[in-house]
């Protein structure tokens, strides 16, 4: 392995390390760590760089994707594979479910906080269990056992050598094995529009509405653009050589047989967890932006943020 390509896994883990901590700051529960005991969490100022934590919130704006994505692995059974499983709420809410996953991450605090998680968890396993490893997923043993899936929830767009990696996931997998992928894949003009003009008009809780004015002036007399999106060393890597949505969108539709596609959050889920104020009013407006956000997409003037895909050998 180069120097170069070294030291960006190490930064990788790094970056992922600081984030987790930040996130169970305070004994707080992220939905990333597990998804049915995440503790809600509302930041109080709008310089607060902590995230919203809101179990609710999620439901309304991604909960039917994300449910339908645990019920199809839950369908496959078996033995499955969780590449860069970060703290593992899909491992082990699938565990719950009764598969046996084998779960990969290159942040110890990754797999730390996963492996806390399974310690305390409250809720029946049946014969499912997780084993999580912290390693780089390029160097998984893929000699050791048959997969009936292998999932990659915001994954496969940190792996290096995209092809050979991807090569020895199929090769891993039973015949009529599954594939799955998660993956946000960027904003489209209209997307963004939508998103932009709905985090303008509503209150949230990052900008007050002078910011907000600034920002406008500044774009519209100096050409200022803000983005508040953040890459990790490993995303910048790996774009830098090509794997990108579309790499992904080939493998999962050339190389397996495609089973279903599915394009949500255009806007909704970035606007929705910015919203500021009352329970009622977050909830309730959020609920409606869900509801246009998912018409918009299919009648096609906008595409959605997020992409499922789910493909068979
Ligand atoms: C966006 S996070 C997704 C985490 C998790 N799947 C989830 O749903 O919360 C990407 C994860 O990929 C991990 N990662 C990146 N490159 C990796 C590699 N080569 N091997 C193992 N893990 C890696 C990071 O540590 C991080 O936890």
């Amino acid at each position: 392995m180069d120097k170069k390509l070294q030291t960006y896994l190490t930064d990788e883990s790094v970056f992922f390390n600081e984030l987790i901590g930040k996130r169970m700051s305070g004994n707080r529960i992220p939905i990333e760590a597990d998804y049915r005991r995440a503790t809600k969490y509302i930041p109080e100022d709008k310089n607060s760089d902590n995230e919203l934590i809101d179990p609710y919130l999620y439901k309304i704006v991604q909960g039917d994707y994300i449910d339908e994505l645990i019920e199809r692995i839950a369908k496959q059974s078996g033995n499955a594979l969780d590449i860069c499983c970060g703290p593992g709420w899909l491992a082990l809410e699938l565990a719950r479910f009764g598969v046996n996953v084998d779960a990969y991450d290159i942040s110890d605090i990754a797999i730390a906080t996963g492996e806390k998680m399974l310690l305390e968890n409250p809720f029946p396993l049946g014969n499912g269990q997780v084993t999580y490893n912290c390693l780089d997923v390029n160097k998984i043993n893929f000699d050791k056992r048959k997969n009936d899936t292998i999932y990659g929830f915001s994954a496969f767009h940190h792996v290096y050598e995209f092809d050979k990696f991807m090569n020895n996931c199929y090769n891993n997998l039973n015949e009529g094995g599954l594939m799955v992928t998660f993956d946000d894949i960027g904003y489209t003009k209209m997307d963004s529009f939508f998103k932009n003009l709905f985090l303008f008009i509503l209150p949230t809780f990052e900008l007050t509405y002078l910011d907000k004015f600034v920002r406008l002036f500044n774009y519209i007399f100096k050409g200022k653009l803000f983005s508040n999106e953040i890459y990790s060393p490993m995303e910048i890597y790996a774009a830098k050589h090509d794997v990108a949505s579309d790499a992904i969108l080939d493998f999962f539709t050339k190389k397996m047989k495609l089973e279903k596609m599915v394009y949500y959050g255009a806007f909704s889920v970035r606007v929705c967890n910015s919203i500021s104020g009352p329970d009622w009013f977050r909830y309730t407006t959020s609920k409606f932006l869900t509801f246009l956000d998912k018409f918009l997409i299919k009648i096609g003037v906008c595409r959605g943020y997020y992409r499922i895909i789910y493909s068979t050998k």
